[in-house]
């Protein structure tokens, strides 16, 4: 089924949807979304990394009506009796809440470990208990960790190289095992550097496109870990959107209890992508063009190189992305110009 055609069947039967994460990046979107494919939606959040003002984007994005179908609960997912709360009477759980970010949980694994592998399993025990259809979760492209093959495919991963990596492959542990132990339907998306509105640009652990972003806006010096020719394979938020929602309804029972890379199936390089931020944000800032990247030392736990092999979501789930990197840009160009200075 083509993901147009899940959508008109969405509003056509509007179903109950709980968003972990809603108050962050990628959780926001998927609230926007589905509340603009007038689903009911209960966003989850315990805004350690994510903002009250994200929620507030939503509300005036989406029709009054639209909105009546949004409750928020301030919960963390480290508190068994709120996933439990929080699962109950949904439909479909589309899991997003952790600690993201590398660097993070090299310095504090013991927080990294309670968000991302303590919070998993509560949630995977209150979806199970509350009987929901479906659990859609969280995984990430750091579960290759040193295997060496490009592009990479699902099933051929190493060893993990931080502790955030580590966390990311025990919740498909976890999933996998629920599925069999428990007859539970769990599918697992490993998002590939996901980009686009909303994603945080401050703070220590700001991923590099936000960050990019607004160190060329306001005329600050911007970094690149390495030589530059470290590649990633960055996918747009809409399509990490498109994978969420056909994950979620995907019938065909072969397609489900699997995890699926979820990336646009490119490399860019930084030396790439600092020159693609920067042309768009000199169409508005045009002294950004003076400002050069500073290189310095590789990050500890990083890869070198990543890129997705898509064809097991695009055959599974239906999954097509349609948004490149150059356009995917130029939306988040938009939004950061728009809400940043
Ligand atoms: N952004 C990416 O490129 C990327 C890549 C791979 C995987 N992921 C995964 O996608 C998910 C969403 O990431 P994001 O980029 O939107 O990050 P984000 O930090 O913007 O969003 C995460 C949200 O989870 C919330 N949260 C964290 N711990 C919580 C807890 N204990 N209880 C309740 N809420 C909690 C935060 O407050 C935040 O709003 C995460 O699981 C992350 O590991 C993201």
């Amino acid at each position: 089924m083509s993901y147009d055609h899940v959508c008109r069947e969405l509003v056509n039967n509007p179903l109950r949807w709980l968003v972990t994460g809603a108050a962050g990046f990628i959780g926001s979107n998927l609230v926007e979304a589905l509340l603009t494919l007038n689903q009911k939606v209960t966003g989850l959040d315990n805004f350690s990394t994510g903002f009250q003002h994200n929620l507030d984007q939503i509300r005036s994005s989406v029709t009054p009506e639209q909105w009546d179908n949004f409750v928020f609960v301030k919960a963390d997912i480290r508190n068994t009796d709120e996933c439990a709360n929080a699962c109950a009477g949904q439909d479909y759980v589309l899991h997003q809440a952790a600690l993201g970010s590398v660097p993070r949980s090299v310095a504090d694994p013991l927080n990294t470990h309670a968000n991302n592998i303590t919070g998993h399993l509560n949630m995977l025990v209150a979806a199970r208990d509350a009987g929901v259809k479906r659990f859609v979760y969280a995984a990430s492209s750091s579960t290759y960790g040193d295997h060496p093959d490009l592009p990479k495919v699902e099933d051929k991963i190493g060893r993990p190289l931080s502790p955030y990596a580590v966390t990311k492959y025990v919740n498909e542990l976890y999933a996998d095992v629920f599925a069999r132990t428990y007859g539970m339907q769990s599918i697992g998306l490993r998002y590939f550097n996901v980009f686009g509105k909303r994603q945080d640009p401050n703070g220590a652990y700001a991923a590099v496109i936000p960050l990019w972003f607004s160190s060329l806006i306001r005329g600050v010096t911007v970094y690149i870990n390495g030589d530059g020719q470290t590649s990633r394979d960055f996918c747009y938020i809409d399509n990490c959107v498109q994978a969420n929602i056909l994950a979620a309804v995907a019938k065909d029972r072969e397609s489900v209890n699997r995890v699926y890379n979820v990336a646009f199936g490119e490399r860019t390089t930084l030396n790439q992508l600092f020159a693609m931020i920067r042309d768009r944000v000199a169409q508005k800032y045009p002294e950004a063009m003076g400002n050069e990247p500073e290189y310095r030392d590789f990050r500890p736990g990083d890869v070198r190189h990543s890129l997705a092999d898509i064809s097991s979501a695009s055959k599974f789930l239906g999954y097509k992305p349609l948004f490149s990197v150059s356009k995917g840009l130029d939306m988040a160009a938009m939004w950061y110009m728009d809400n940043l200075m």
